[in-house]
């Protein structure tokens, strides 16, 4: 018990997948064990630091570790990448979330944008060990921001890269290729994108008029990351439902993501306040600049659904 206490929670690898995501492979046998592609953990790595939700990225059962794949975007997440193989997070709470629904449905597309990436793989690999057709297409700012590039290779029968500038693969966006697919009359049974709401909205509404079954990973705000708080409510359709317990992933073509946008920015001047030091951090979702709310900033919302709890 004693050796356990002592191993769990260490990097065991770190590794810089580009200029800003980090690569941890952590130990931790319980969520090894437990975890399934699409769930994710909440780490904090310090006493008094903020609680970070990740997705799990990758899991090796056999070692008894999970990896997690960050974005350094704020002061929580930049500290975060300051840590180094050896050293330990404070604590690591999961797997939480509802898991993938991994089944035989045929040809499958793929789509990680940038950091969403890290996201799609472990479902991608999922669905190849599930006997699909897996179509890969993951797409970044530019060259240097492709990740993963060469584990995708290994798991899909078809992989495409977009960057927007053009520097590699073919030039535009995921959706573009993804455009291009249908276009071409492929055969495609359903989809799975992750990575920023915008990219996830455009693919969902292009998918729609084909019926063609598109399911996304949401990333409101967390706090608890276990359904007590209400600040990762979503609307999907008619009904309010809580990322963390009911998702993270939902049909695309129910959700509603003008609001989740409208959400996600309601907190982005008290982050720049926190990476300036002027107030403190409490919340950092990796890949996104938003924060637990504090009094004052709830009292000055604009954003009807956040409340005190
Ligand atoms: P980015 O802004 O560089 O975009 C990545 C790719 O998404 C682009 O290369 C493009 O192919 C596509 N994209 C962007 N805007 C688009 C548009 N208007 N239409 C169609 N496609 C578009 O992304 P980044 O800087 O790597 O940030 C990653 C994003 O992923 C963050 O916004 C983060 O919040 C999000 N993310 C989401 C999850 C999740 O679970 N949903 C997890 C991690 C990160
Ligand atoms: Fe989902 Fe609190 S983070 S309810």
């Amino acid at each position: 018990m004693q050796n356990h206490e002592k191993t769990t929670n260490a990097i065991v690898y770190a590794k810089s997948l580009s200029k800003d995501v980090k690569l941890f492979e952590i130990t931790n046998p319980y969520i090894a064990q437990k975890g399934l592609p699409g769930q994710f953990v909440v780490i904090r790595h310090r006493e008094e630091g903020e609680r970070i939700p990740l997705t799990i990225a990758d899991i090796d059962r056999t070692k008894g570790t999970i990896t997690i794949i960050f974005q350094e975007v704020g002061k929580t997440t930049k500290d975060l990448g300051k840590l180094k193989e050896g050293d330990f997070l404070l604590d690591i709470l999961g797997p939480l979330g509802v898991p993938t629904e991994i089944e035989k449905c045929g040809t499958v597309v793929c789509i990680g944008g940038g950091v969403g990436a890290a996201v799609i793989y472990p479902i991608a690999k999922a669905l190849k060990s599930a006997e699909n057709k897996v179509i890969a297409i993951i797409g970044a700012r530019t060259k240097e921001l492709v990740i993963l590039e060469n584990k995708f290779k290994e798991i899909t029968d078809e992989l495409y890269i977009t960057t927007d500038d053009g520097s590699y693969g073919r030039k535009g966006f995921v959706s573009d290729e993804l455009k291009r697919l249908i276009n071409e009359g492929n055969k495609i049974d359903r989809i799975w994108a992750i990575g920023p709401v915008i990219m996830m909205k455009v693919i969902s509404d292009l998918t729609k008029p084909y019926g063609i079954k598109t399911t996304v990973s949401l990333n409101p705000i967390m706090i608890d990351g276990t359904g007590m708080c209400g600040g990762c409510r979503v609307q999907i359709g008619t009904e309010t439902k809580f990322a963390c317990v009911d998702g993270p992933e939902f049909d695309g073509h129910a959700v509603d993501f003008d609001l989740l946008m409208k959400r996600l920015s309601t907190y982005t001047h008290e982050c720049s306040l926190m990476e300036q030091g002027r107030i403190y951090p409490t919340r950092i979702k990796a890949g996104l600049i938003n924060q637990t709310p504090t009094k004052t900033m709830i009292s000055k919302s604009k954003d009807p659904l956040v409340t005190l709890h």
